[in-house]
């Protein structure tokens, strides 16, 4: 699969990685045991992250099992993901009361250009994709958030100067079989993607890099 294609780009996204069998592990592996241990940044701090970023009109790119969306309080979810088995695990989760819509696509893919959202979710998304085109897309999603609407997420970063044995082989070993695509990022590529925004927020906890910004009113 040649780099830079649409295929490489969204390899992130394969059922192969994420289908029913992964994704009913994935909140004890990836969010219990993996986010504590090996990357030292606790998914109880993931959640407070979603919790005072999400607004009532929300969007949710790479939704996963739904866990994050289903501790949020927005009454109208958006999710966009390119892996069927991921939208409908985490509309499952999300439970009644809530309006929600599914948009099988990828990231990259363009959104109508009427949509805007009071926020946008990106959790654990970026880390899955290789190459630089994803700063660009995260660059542009401003577009769809309302006025004051805030893009906000999280994505593992690896920090060798930090990071425990455990951390350094298991990002080495996911960008290797596909399943990530980190190993250029850098906090600098994050920052010039939110440049030009409000109130923008970028912090390292552990190996995970966790960011705000707000499209100014
Ligand atoms: C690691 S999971 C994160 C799930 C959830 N946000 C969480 O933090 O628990 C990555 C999710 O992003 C989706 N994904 C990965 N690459 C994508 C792409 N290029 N376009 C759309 N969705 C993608 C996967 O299908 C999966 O649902």
């Amino acid at each position: 699969m040649p780099t830079g294609s649409a295929d490489h780009r969204d390899r992130g996204a394969s059922i192969g990685i994420y289908n029913r069998g992964t994704l009913r592990v994935y909140d004890v592996g990836v969010l219990g045991v993996t986010n504590t241990l090996i990357w030292r940044c606790p998914t109880r701090t993931l959640v407070d992250h979603y919790r005072s970023h999400a607004g009532p009109a929300h969007l949710d790119i790479g939704p996963g099992t739904g866990y994050f969306l289903e501790r949020i309080d927005s009454p109208w979810i958006t999710m966009v993901d390119l892996n069927h088995a991921s939208l409908a695990a985490a509309e499952a989760r999300i439970g009644s009361g809530k309006q929600v819509e599914r948009i099988q696509q990828s990231f990259f893919a363009p959104l109508g250009d009427e949509r805007q959202f009071d926020s946008i979710g990106l959790n654990f998304l970026l880390h899955c994709i290789p190459g630089h085109a994803k700063w660009d897309r995260l660059a542009e999603l401003r577009r769809h958030l309302r006025p004051g609407g805030t893009v906000f997420g999280s994505t593992v970063l690896p920090s060798p100067a930090t990071a425990n044995p455990a951390a350094r082989l298991l990002n080495r070993t996911y960008n290797r079989v596909g399943v990530f695509g980190n190993a250029e990022d850098t906090m600098a590529d994050l920052d010039a993607a939110l440049a030009g925004m409000a109130g923008v927020r970028t912090r390292q906890v552990g190996q995970v890099a966790l960011f705000s910004a707000r499209r100014p009113e």
